[in-house]
């Protein structure tokens, strides 16, 4: 297992459409379990295959309330319900936070690692963290959904003691 170099705006690859996956095999896997060895190493809670250089449809979530990692694969967003605002930043764009508007309720769903079909029903901080990765696999960033331009801001020292909701997706 290996700690991946995450890749920052402007990389292209950040806006390519990353393509599905066809076969779980040990390319995938090795990508699956060296992506959740980066995302545990970095201060963030979620990561998309494009964000390590690989385009293709894969996603970790990784969230205080579950205890597991979640890996999808071709993970797809097949419901969602409500509206709400959040304070959001990404790996890929270091040193800031924007607000979005995000789901209140995601349904999502897609493969395991061992590739049977999942389905996930989240709400709160694996909701956001759902549609922030998948968004990553169509290559849009966080920064795409602001309302407008001052909605993002530089990360403060004290943003990442104070606001416990703010977090690098
Ligand atoms: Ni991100």
């Amino acid at each position: 297992m290996a700690v991946l170099q995450i890749l920052t705006v402007p990389d292209p690859v950040l806006r390519q459409k990353a393509k599905q996956v066809k076969v779980i095999g040990p390319s995938v896997k090795k990508l699956i379990k060296n992506m959740c060895e980066t995302l545990h190493d970095a201060p963030g809670v979620g990561l998309a295959a494009p964000q390590v250089g690989s385009s293709l449809r894969v996603i970790v979530i990784s969230v205080p309330e579950e205890e597991e990692d979640i890996v999808l694969v071709n993970p797809e967003i097949v419901k969602t319900k409500g509206e709400r605002i959040c304070q959001e930043g990404c790996l890929s764009v270091p040193g800031y936070i924007g607000e979005v508007i995000r789901a209140e309720k995601v349904t999502a769903k897609g493969k395991n690692a061992g590739g049977k079909e999942i389905r996930i029903r989240a709400e709160g901080l694996l909701a956001e963290a759902l549609e922030h990765e998948i968004d990553h696999l169509n290559g849009v960033l966080y920064i795409d959904k602001l309302d407008s331009p001052d909605k993002l801001h530089k990360l403060q020292p004290s943003d990442m003691v104070d606001e416990e909701d703010t977090v690098e997706i």
